[in-house]
């Protein structure tokens, strides 16, 4: 598919006005494959009035509904699937914040695609066949350890999944076998960095070159951080099981600005939350996904509830994404004010005496939440500095974000260390029975 004097596969060689036909194309063939072999989605479109062959142009799209993480658990488990249960070679499943689960399938040429959209991030991520890939995204019904590591076996790379977990024996593994390219979440690459700390051996010294990041959001401050301690190039990767998983949208290692949207095989919108109006390009809103080319499970207009907004083509001819500021369910709305993790995580960075661990925590008091940044002193942080790092954070939200929080300056290694995706709110409100 790739080779080494053209490092860009056929679908990344497209021309604008091609991949815009190619689109038109695929696209309309995706929401007949969705309206005759999906029940859920011919009642829906019925409902709406439009049919597959009133989608002429690509902004005719706007037309057709939406569908949601409410539809998938409606028809849990297999009512979303567009083709015999005997054609679906794997099930991967989330179990979702409510407990309640739901479940995505791929044919074999669902997983080929997959594999090939993953080869072709990996590469944009300056991974090259050949190298040796650390795989410690979690292995099993989410999609961050097999995704990536069929998508490094087919760029021909030496993969070790490794998967999350049993952190000490990360590091051995990352000493004995000398990978170059690690794809693992930037949170426990945190606590990988501790762990090389704690063992004596110099996180810059090692083999690795690349680390390609993502399954939750982290921000440029914590680019930097990570890239200065590990002393490696640190890109990010996005993707959710609902569309395929990781590798929707990959960061180019020579641009690293914003994410290129695989545009060829996803086709991405972006709505206003509330009113689910798309919005014209460059606007921030909710990231919306057409697949292009899934057979197994076609999703048509799904909310990701990710903000970010649309950018044109750099590096690639697709548009990028840029990073993603956070989920709406993980907006904390206090006194009225929208606060993202991402936004209290840009301020703990650049604070100094603090260390990149920091949780958010809240509270009732009286009628009012109340939220409580918690962050981790630096080792060598005196007492001075990390009463002044309390107050600067302080500041610097109340000034960047508009609302007042309290600071706790919280010894080094207290916090809760991630292994996967981590959990920044700890909400200790009490429930509201009714
Ligand atoms: O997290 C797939 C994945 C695995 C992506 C490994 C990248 C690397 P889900 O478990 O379904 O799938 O969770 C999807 O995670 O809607 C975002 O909210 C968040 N997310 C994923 N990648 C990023 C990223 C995988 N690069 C949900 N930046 C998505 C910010 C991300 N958020």
């Amino acid at each position: 598919m790739t080779d080494a004097a053209d490092p860009l596969d056929a679908g990344e060689r497209l021309g604008a006005e091609e991949l815009r036909a190619l689109q038109l194309e695929r696209l309309r063939a995706s929401l007949r494959h969705a309206y005759e072999h999906v029940p859920f989605y011919r009642e829906s479109f019925d409902k709406a009035g439009v049919r597959p062959e009133d989608c002429r142009t690509l902004a005719d799209l706007a037309r057709f509904p939406f569908t949601t993480k409410a539809d998938l658990r409606a028809n849990y488990p297999y009512g979303m699937f567009a083709v015999p249960r005997e054609r679906i070679r794997r099930l991967h499943a989330s179990s979702g914040t409510t407990g309640q689960p739901t479940v995505v399938g791929y044919t074999d040429r669902d997983l080929s695609v997959w594999a090939d959209l993953v080869a072709r991030s990996l590469r944009a991520a300056g991974g090259r066949p050949g190298d040796v890939v650390h795989v410690a995204y979690g292995y099993g019904l989410f999609t961050g350890g097999l995704g990536a590591h069929y998508g490094a076996e087919r760029l021909g790379c030496t993969v070790v999944p490794a998967s999350g977990g049993m952190t000490a024996r990360q590091v051995r593994l990352i000493m004995d076998l000398e990978p170059s390219v690690i794809m693992v979440t930037p949170s426990y690459m945190l606590t990988l960095l501790d762990e090389f700390e704690r063992q004596g051996v110099d996180p810059r010294g090692t083999s690795l070159r690349v680390g390609v990041f993502g399954a939750e959001p982290w921000t440029e401050p914590m680019r930097r951080e990570i890239e200065e301690r590990f002393a490696i190039d640190a890109v990010d990767i996005y993707g959710l099981s609902e569309v395929m998983g990781p590798g929707v949208a990959q960061e180019c290692a020579e641009t690293k600005d914003g994410l290129h949207v695989w545009e060829d095989h996803f086709y991405p919108e972006i709505v206003d939350p509330v009113t689910g109006e798309v919005l014209p390009e460059g606007e921030r809103g909710e990231l919306v996904f057409t697949s292009l080319t899934k057979e197994a499970m076609p999703v048509i207009r799904y909310r990701t509830r990710d903000l970010t907004r649309l950018l044109p083509g750099t590096a690639r001819v697709f548009r990028r994404m840029e990073k993603i500021t956070g989920r709406s369910d993980d907006m904390v709305i206090l006194r009225g004010v929208n606060v993202f993790p991402t936004q209290i995580e840009e301020i703990v960075l650049r604070t100094p005496g603090v260390a990149p661990h920091f949780q958010l925590r809240l509270t009732r008091e009286g009628r009012l939440d109340a939220l409580t940044v918690r962050a981790e002193a630096r080792p060598d942080a005196p007492p001075e500095v990390r009463e002044a790092a309390a107050r600067s954070i302080v500041a610097a939200v109340k000034d960047g974000v508009g609302v007042s929080v309290r600071a706790e300056i919280v010894e080094p290694e207290s916090l809760e260390r991630s292994v996967g995706k981590i959990r920044r709110i700890v909400d200790l409100r009490p429930r509201d029975d009714g």
